[in-house]
């Protein structure tokens, strides 16, 4: 199958349906080196790990197959011996969508907080929501805090990064990112990667998402750190013996694609702004590659939504909008019809929500309540 097989320029479910470049293919995958990296002997995986090392200014890198399982051991060797507790926003990926991993890899408690500010976390927050380590037998002590940067296309600021790592080493707390699209937040201010991994133990970096590499990710922090993350790597089963066949087309992804990264931020704060224009409300602000709609507050469908989109040729799934490189100007103007399309019609015929997920969201809203009053 050639890259041609695949369409992206009408794709808006994910960053991650971004494909291989025939750049990739032609000069990294047919240059590719055999070596077994599970024996630190293949010589693309190991300039991979120095590249993103020496990026990111950590001592050493490990690449994984995924971005969950690089945030799972990240966070695991992180912790030493529970009972602990991670505190992270409540829309984290290593609370919500890494399939309980923290609970069952890590037996470690989470406790989610919802920004003040409804983008990102702030020290506030944390002080507000910290479980100190202070001999109370009853708790789970804070032991790290992990932050998501982007998320939701939000970019959480550095200064305020810096605010949080100072408590967090004031009170022996780890300090984790899952900087899944730490990428996109360096693209769009034109901090380093550096500038941001300088306040983490550890840092895990997505390389299929946005980038465009075929899959993986990759973690860093300490050589000491990252030993041992490989170390749970191998017996959660990630070990890759010729992986220099992926890993030398994300080397390409980092070095051609990096830059293309504003590109989508461009998208995304065009179809942000149009929604402003035409009132329709938005969840957050577009500060890189995603729109997310309010689809409750504008009394929007997502099944409709998704319908009218798939006439117009172009792919969603609902009011969360991903933004990457490979899409084409002619598919932006096509999802901004469809979300007009969908929005005149909704205020017409009004749409009540009684999915799952809305009593999921339920459900969580009454926790947070429980854990604010206790
Ligand atoms: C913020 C964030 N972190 C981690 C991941 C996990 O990446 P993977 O799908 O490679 O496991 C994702 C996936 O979309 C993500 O959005």
């Amino acid at each position: 199958m050639t890259q041609e097989t695949f369409v992206t320029h009408n794709e808006f479910r994910s960053d991650t349906f971004t494909v291989p470049t025939k750049s990739m293919i032609e000069k990294s995958l047919v240059n590719s080196t055999f070596g077994d990296s599970v024996y630190k002997e293949d010589p693309a995986t190991l300039e991979l790990e120095a590249k993103v090392a020496r990026m990111t200014k950590k001592e050493a890198a490990l690449f994984c197959v995924s971005g969950t399982m690089s945030n799972q051991l990240g966070l695991r060797v992180n912790l030493v011996q529970p009972p602990y507790s991670i505190l992270c926003d409540h829309r984290a990926h290593v609370f919500l969508h890494e399939a309980g991993g923290l609970a069952t890899l890590s037996q470690a408690m989470v406790h989610p907080v919802i920004p003040k500010n409804g983008d990102y976390l702030t020290l506030e927050d944390i002080i507000d929501n910290y479980t100190a380590d202070d001999g109370d037998i009853h708790a789970a002590p804070t032991k790290v805090i992990s932050l998501e940067n982007t998320l939701h296309g939000i970019i959480t600021p550095l200064e305020e990064i810096a605010r949080i790592a100072e408590f967090a080493k004031e009170n022996d707390i780890k300090m984790h990112l899952d900087g899944a699209r730490l990428w996109n937040a360096a693209a769009e201010t034109g901090h380093s990667l550096a500038d941001y991994c300088q306040y983490f133990d550890s840092v895990s970096l997505c390389l299929s998402k946005s980038l465009g590499a075929p899959m993986g990710s990759i973690l860093v922090g300490s050589q000491k750190f990252i030993d041992k993350a490989n170390h749970f790597k191998k017996q959660a089963g990630g070990g890759i013996r010729q992986a220099g066949i992926v890993t030398s087309m994300a080397i390409t992804a980092i070095d051609e694609n990096f830059d293309k990264l504003k590109i989508a931020h461009a998208y995304a704060k065009k179809v942000g702004k149009f929604c402003t224009d035409h009132g329709i409300i938005l969840e957050s602000p577009v500060d890189t590659n995603f729109v997310f709609i309010d689809m409750k507050r504008n009394n929007m469908d997502s099944k409709y939504l998704v319908e009218v989109a798939e006439r117009n040729g172009v792919k969603l799934m609902g009011g969360r909008i991903a933004f990457h490189f490979q899409l084409s100007e002619d598919s932006v103007n096509r999802v901004c019809d469809s979300i007009l399309e969908c929005y005149n019609y909704n205020q017409e015929h009004p749409f009540v929500d009684h999915s799952k997920n809305n009593k999921k969201m339920y459900n969580f809203e009454m926790l947070q309540r429980h854990l604010v009053s206790h």
